[in-house]
């Protein structure tokens, strides 16, 4: 496989080819997904609950991260990796450099923040300073106590405008890259139109550049249920492998996510 640089990402969404992404914390399945079709892999904040069992991505540290970007770029050196700063370690611009470069050096490609306008100094001085940054829009998790829960977001008018206008500030601010998490399918596909860089959906539709999974959800194993949004692949294709490249060629066709895996 090619190396996969933010570029490569970009000339997907000019071409309309879709991107696949899978969260990734270890080496194996970091070398599992490079060899079987994925182009980006995420060191999601997610790691706090699937590998750490808490209940929400808090308690996750930098040093977390950093620790797992390593295991993952120690399996594939083609991947692109994106890896998530974690609550709280960008709260200033100062600190958002800080920690960013932690998880540069770790073997990250770019770093992930949670938020919209208010990140603007941050993201222009990551972006300045030599870090790509991928912005994440919609039920952003480490907000999950402001919003009461893990519940959909965008859902009303003023919502919706206000994510289009928060997504478009990010481009403007430097970010290559936008995560939408659990939105109307037609509100992701009103901010893919209004930005140029790519978007990556979860729970958001088929409409956006392409989709990530957390691994766990793609093989059924993640701890209680499997959220509407998700799909277990392994289940329909009976091993690692064959589960890896039917998500991409779903993703790729369109076919995943269908109706049933949507929020409207
Ligand atoms: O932490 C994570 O896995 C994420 C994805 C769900 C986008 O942020
Ligand atoms: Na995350």
């Amino acid at each position: 496989m090619a190396k996969i640089s933010v570029s490569t990402l970009a000339k997907k969404k000019q071409a309309g080819e879709k991107i696949t992404s899978l969260t990734a914390y270890d080496a194996s399945f970091a070398k599992l997904f490079a060899d079987n079709g994925v182009d980006a892999v995420l060191v999601g904040d997610s790691l706090g609950m699937v590998l750490q069992g808490s209940d929400d991505t808090l308690a996750v540290s930098i040093e977390d991260i950093a620790y797992h970007t390593r295991c993952v770029r120690a399996g594939s050196r083609d991947l692109f990796v994106i890896a998530d700063m974690p609550f709280m370690t960008y709260n200033t611009v100062a600190a958002s450099c800080e920690n960013a470069a932690k998880l540069m050096r770790a073997g990250a490609n770019m770093v992930k923040v949670e938020g919209g306008e208010w990140l603007h100094d941050s993201i222009r001085a990551l972006t300045q300073q030599g870090v790509p940054v991928c912005g994440h829009l919609g039920l952003t998790p480490q907000s999950v106590h402001v919003f009461g829960g893990f519940k959909i977001q965008g859902r009303d008018q003023a919502q919706a405008q206000k994510m289009i206008a928060d997504a478009q500030a990010l481009e403007q601010a430097g970010a290559q890259l936008l995560v939408l998490e659990c939105i109307p399918s037609a509100l992701a596909k009103a901010i893919t139109d209004a930005v140029s860089i790519p978007t990556i959906g979860i729970g958001a539709g088929n409409q956006t550049d392409g989709q990530i999974l957390v691994m766990h959800d793609l093989v059924g194993i993640s701890a209680g249920y499997i959220p509407k949004f998700s799909k277990n692949f392994l289940a329909e294709t009976g091993n690692m492998p064959a589960a890896v490249q039917k998500f991409c060629e779903d993703v790729k066709s369109g076919a995943f996510p269908g109706p049933d895996h949507e929020f409207n």
